[in-house]
């Protein structure tokens, strides 16, 4: 890096703002994504305005330790999984999809932190959601 680098320093992920940025653009990706367009857009018909403070308190709560996220994504999961099995492929795109935004836009030992967790949240998910097709990374 020199100082003539014209990229802008990248913050990080270590406060609610910068969190709840990331999921804003995060799910902003998945509503044009093939593969998971379809759960979040078509099945499960996602109310945007719930899910997106929803999931940076889940984050908030996780990286931070800030309480106030109430949930069950195992439930959530396997509620729509019964309908329509998640795919291994799904959970690739996911994490790909996830860690290709941070790297965007943020960077520093939360991000990093935040990258790991997602791919062994990720993985623990799609062997204990019923039906879901294991994704081993
Ligand atoms: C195949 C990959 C995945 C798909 C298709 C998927 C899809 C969904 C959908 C459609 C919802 C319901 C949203 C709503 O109705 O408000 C949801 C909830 C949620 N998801 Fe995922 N998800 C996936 C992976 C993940 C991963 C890897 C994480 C965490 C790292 C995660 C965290 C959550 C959380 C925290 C909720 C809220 C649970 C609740 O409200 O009880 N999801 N997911």
């Amino acid at each position: 890096m020199t100082t003539h680098d014209s990229q802008p320093v990248r913050p990080d992920l270590g406060d609610p703002e910068q969190i709840s940025l990331l999921v804003d653009t995060f799910y902003a990706r998945v509503r044009q994504d093939d593969l998971l367009a379809p759960v979040f857009v078509g099945q499960a018909n996602v109310d945007w305005d719930e899910h997106l403070p929803k999931i940076a308190a889940f984050w908030c709560k996780l990286e931070l330790g800030i309480p106030g996220f109430r949930g069950a994504p195992t439930q959530t999961h396997a509620r729509l999984s019964s309908v329509e099995p998640f795919r291994a492929e799904q959970f690739g795109r996911w994490v790909a999809l996830f860690h290709d935004t941070i790297d965007a836009g943020w960077a520093g030992p939360h991000a990093e932190s935040i990258k790991d967790r997602a791919v062994m949240i990720a993985k623990v998910q799609s062997q204990m959601v019923p039906r879901a097709e294991p994704w081993m990374g």
